[in-house]
């Protein structure tokens, strides 16, 4: 072991258990590398169809893996065995970490969060996945607000390295190390962000997708010009406006007008070429049509 692996066992020492709730595109993510890590994991949803839905896609993940050779059969008992599902959020309170990833709206998670904290029985850190809300916004509805925190993580979970921990105001050290001593056990790249709009990876990727935007838009050259000077001039694996097909344009026009009206500056004022795209119904890959024509 290395003393940087012995260093995070060490802090982590306080976490020993996970729970995830919402088991969809990210829960279910997020349940599987907690419980290939080796924590017990309680995953939880309100719905049962989304709950079976969501071990049902961990368990497809983990026999990918194994057609891949990246696991083996025994790795893959091994994480289900950790893995157990439940639609009773009382349940799910008796973890050290529990991992929000419900809708992306406050007012749900400030309710998950009293909920949580009315039915555990012993302290526990309360992460959030939001991908833009105020950390510190969800933390008023606390009774210890210093143990909520953000952990941003990306999709697909069991695929990308990246979480950002997001520190909000109220975040104290403690809470900030224990996350991050279990980013790492999860075998991932954490970057701690202070609670800012758009933390650190939403405002640049915006940032540079409306940028090319407005490029397309200034005729500077065509959609698959633009991602190809950043693919292969700057190494990144998909350029920006292929990148937003993928997302969405309604998703990314959202974030957008979020960033502009919180931020104030002029670079995240949404460009009318997306507007108008929108309003057509051209939202990228979901559609059909965004920036590039998708074929089925
Ligand atoms: N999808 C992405 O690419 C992505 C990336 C990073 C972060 N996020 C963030 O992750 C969070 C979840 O997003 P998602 O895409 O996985 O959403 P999703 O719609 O796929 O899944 C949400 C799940 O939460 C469940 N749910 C609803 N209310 C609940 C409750 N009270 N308690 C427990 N479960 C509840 C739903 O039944 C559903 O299964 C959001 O905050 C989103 O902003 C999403």
């Amino acid at each position: 072991m290395s003393a940087d692996e012995q260093q995070s066992r060490h802090i982590s020492r306080a976490i020993e258990s996970i729970s995830v709730l919402g088991a969809g595109t990210m829960g279910h993510g997020i349940a599987q590398v907690a419980a290939a890590a080796g924590y017990p994991v309680i995953l939880h949803d309100i719905n049962k169809e989304m709950l079976a839905r969501g071990i049902q896609s961990i368990e497809r993940n983990l026999i990918k893996g194994i057609q891949r050779g990246k696991l083996t059969e025994a790795d893959r008992d091994q994480t289900l065995q950790r893995l157990r599902g439940t639609t009773h959020v009382s349940e799910a309170a008796s973890a050290d970490l529990v991992i929000e990833a419900a809708p992306e709206r406050l007012e749900l998670k400030q309710a998950i969060l009293r909920e949580v904290e009315a039915s555990a029985q012993s302290p526990f850190i309360f992460a959030t996945n939001t991908s833009s809300l105020s950390i510190t916004e969800l933390a008023r509805a606390a009774e210890h607000p210093a143990r909520v925190v953000g952990m941003h993580f990306f999709n697909p979970v069991h695929l990308m390295r990246l979480v950002e921990i997001v520190v909000g105001e109220a975040t104290d050290e403690e809470t900030v190390e224990a996350v991050l001593a279990v980013a790492r056990r999860l075998k991932k790249e954490p970057i701690t962000v202070r609670d800012v709009p758009g933390f650190a990876s939403s405002r640049l990727g915006i940032a540079l997708g409306l940028e090319a935007m407005r490029m397309v838009e200034q005729g500077v050259a065509s959609a698959k010009d633009i991602d190809t000077a950043m693919e292969l001039g700057y190494n990144h694996p998909m350029g920006p406006l292929r990148l937003t097909d993928v997302v969405g344009l309604d998703v990314r026009l959202h974030i957008a007008e979020y960033l502009h009206s919180t931020l104030g500056t002029e670079n995240f004022r949404p460009p009318e070429i997306l507007r108008r795209m929108v309003a057509a119904g051209k939202l990228g890959k979901k559609s059909g049509e965004g920036f590039y024509v998708w074929e089925e």
